[in-house]
């Protein structure tokens, strides 16, 4: 275990789409609530690792610009809080060079997300490789610089995102018991309690590629539409099974715990029906979200501003990669 004074928290977002609810609550606050238990917290954005999936330059600025104003609209402080965009910090993509040397191939075969491109490739009748790139392989020796160069001991994720975190850990120790050296400190994942994955409007895992997101800083009327689609049944539930409902689901990581034992009686009991309940939850998105999504839109007027925190995020941070980095080369000896 590391010293509690040492203990140091980091995490990426990748700019692929506009941030749901989903992404806030599994990743973001819970990150935020944390960092102050820590003696240091990084927060960037990821936008190397969008770039296997986003090529488009325009795009990329935009995507990394909301995903900067969700941070700050959270209530992300940049002067206790190191924030900035990845690519502002070169030193992390000399680190990846030289792990690349150092991970055997067959450890990214296993890795899930090449995995998954696999599986997808083959269930379409295409050769397994088609339209992977190395980007997308090498992604977790990328995550894993990320990582190490700051030392983080602690690396909030979501549930799909613990194998990187993983390989991170291993990365690390292959390269200290090779030189016989700690430089590299082993880091551990952590997951939000009970919302590491929230369900989306359809039953599965809420993500971008499902198309099955609550937005996060929308107004009303696109909360309403998302929270209208979320499938329901007609069984007749226990006070177990409405536990396990999606509507109840979202609900519950929004209100107290009162207010979540008294939907799921209402349900049960029938005083209310789905209809109501979807009030109720669209109600609840509304009084959590609406002042943040205001604040978001004002950042967002602004976008030089938030290319500023940016950066000074990075000049802030460079240094201690090159320190890093620098005790990686002496230790490699070049
Ligand atoms: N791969 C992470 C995701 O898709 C994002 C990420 C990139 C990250 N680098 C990281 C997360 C380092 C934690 C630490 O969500």
């Amino acid at each position: 275990m590391t010293e509690p004074q040492n203990r140091i928290i980091l995490t990426g977002i990748k700019p692929t789409g506009t941030p749901h609810i989903g992404n806030y609550l599994g990743a973001i606050e819970p990150a935020l609530r944390r960092a102050d238990e820590y003696s240091e917290a990084f927060f960037f954005i990821a936008d190397y690792h969008a770039l296997n999936s986003v090529q488009d330059g325009e795009t990329m600025k935009e995507l990394t610009r909301n995903v900067a104003a969700t941070w700050l609209a959270a209530g992300l402080d940049p002067s206790k809080i190191h924030f900035y965009r990845q690519s502002d910090v070169p030193e992390i993509f000399e680190l990846e060079t030289i792990l690349n040397n150092f991970v055997p191939k067959g450890w990214m075969n296993k890795m899930h997300g090449y995995k998954a491109a696999i599986d997808k490739n083959r269930a379409a009748g295409k050769l397994d490789d088609f339209e992977v790139n190395m980007g997308l392989y090498n992604y977790p020796i990328l995550m894993t610089s990320d990582i190490i160069i700051f030392n983080a001991t602690h690396v909030p994720v979501g549930r799909d995102q613990t194998q990187h975190v993983e390989i991170a850990r291993d990365i690390a120790q292959r390269f200290n018991n090779q030189f016989n050296d700690a430089v590299f400190i082993l880091p551990e994942h952590v997951i939000a309690d009970g919302i590491a994955e929230l369900p989306g409007l359809d039953g599965r895992k809420m993500s971008k590629s499902y198309n099955n997101t609550i937005p996060l800083y929308a107004g009303r009327e696109v909360w309403e539409q998302a929270v209208r689609k979320i499938v329901t049944d007609s069984i007749e539930h226990t006070h177990e099974t409405i536990r396990e409902t999606v509507l109840f689901k979202l609900y519950s990581t929004l209100v107290t715990e009162d207010q979540a034992n008294d939907m799921a009686s209402q349900l049960v009991e029938k005083t209310i029906g789905w209809k109501q309940a979807k009030d109720l939850l669209l109600e609840a998105v509304e009084s959590r979200f609406s002042d943040q999504a205001r604040k978001y839109n004002e950042l967002l007027q602004n976008p030089d501003h938030i290319d500023t925190v940016l950066a000074e995020g990075a000049a802030k941070v460079r240094p201690i990669a090159q320190a890093q980095l620098a005790h990686v080369k002496q230790v490699l000896g070049i």
